[in-house]
């Protein structure tokens, strides 16, 4: 590692998958690090919406996939598209995530089931198929956008903060497994952001934009070895305890 290297990392070269790149911090997140100069394989259910969001991207440096959360065995496919097209990766973003409004006792396991898929099953499955080739390169990276629901209990939306609880352990888990070979996991844990998710949120609340949880990724992914950022909560309103 060069001495440049020690403080921030050199993007170039280095790829990076992204899940649910098509909108929202997704697509935030992606523009932001092909500016970066970074290699993006960037998944998607509908390839056309992901092309369509992309269209002024470099060609290049852009690898589209199909990638469909609640479909097993997408995450493996996708991360062998991703060798096969650039020998290598670097980064796992997994961000494609759902939510669901409703009260604990409003049973419903089928609803559970889905979003226990995209939340928590997803990302794990992706995790466990990309980390080979992030043990690999030595400064393999994986950001899980998270939650301040991971942090703490927001009443209405149960089977999210139990989803977003457990993704939180699997960041943990992907540290502790990855670590000796360099690579580092966190947790970034938004609160409320301008977009299609935050829809039923009462106009005019302050909200955090998309673009600055995209920056913070950047960062999270420059940083070198000997600066692991486990968890970090980004908040737009002031709470007790995140
Ligand atoms: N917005 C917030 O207030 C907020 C706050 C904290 C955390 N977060 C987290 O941030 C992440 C991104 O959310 P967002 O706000 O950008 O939401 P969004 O605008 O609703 O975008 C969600 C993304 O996830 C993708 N996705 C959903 N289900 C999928 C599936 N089955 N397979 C593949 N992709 C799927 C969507 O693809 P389609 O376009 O095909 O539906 C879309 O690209 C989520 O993990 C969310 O929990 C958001």
């Amino acid at each position: 590692m060069s001495q440049d290297e020690e403080v921030l990392l050199n993007p170039e070269g280095r790829v990076v998958m992204i899940s649910g790149a098509n909108r929202g911090i997704g697509l935030a997140i992606a523009r932001k690090l092909h500016t970066d100069g970074y290699r993006l394989s960037l998944g998607a259910r509908r390839i056309d919406a992901l092309s369509e969001a992309l269209a002024a991207f470099d060609d290049e440096r852009v690898l589209k996939c199909h990638f469909s959360a609640t479909v097993p065995d997408s995450a493996q496919q996708w991360v062998s598209d991703t060798v096969d097209h650039f020998g290598r990766i670097d980064a796992l973003v997994n961000n494609a995530g759902i939510l669901r409004l409703h009260e604990l006792d409003d049973y419903d396991e089928e609803r559970l089931d889905e979003v226990l898929e995209v939340n928590l099953k997803a990302p794990y499955r992706l995790t466990v198929a990309a980390l080979p080739y992030l043990r690999k390169c030595g400064t393999g990276r994986i950001i899980n956008i998270n939650s301040r629901s991971g942090l703490r209990y927001v009443a209405g939306s149960a089977d999210y903060n139990i989803s977003k609880f457990a993704n939180l352990a699997l960041t943990h888990g992907a540290r502790y497994e990855g670590w000796d070979d360099g690579v580092r996991a966190t947790a970034i844990c938004p609160g409320p952001t301008q977009t299609d998710m935050a829809g039923y949120i009462e106009p005019g609340r302050e909200l955090t934009h998309p673009d600055t949880i995209a920056a913070v990724a950047s960062l999270v992914l420059a940083l070198p070895n000997s600066a692991s950022v486990p968890v970090l909560p980004i908040c737009c309103e002031l709470e007790a305890g995140v």
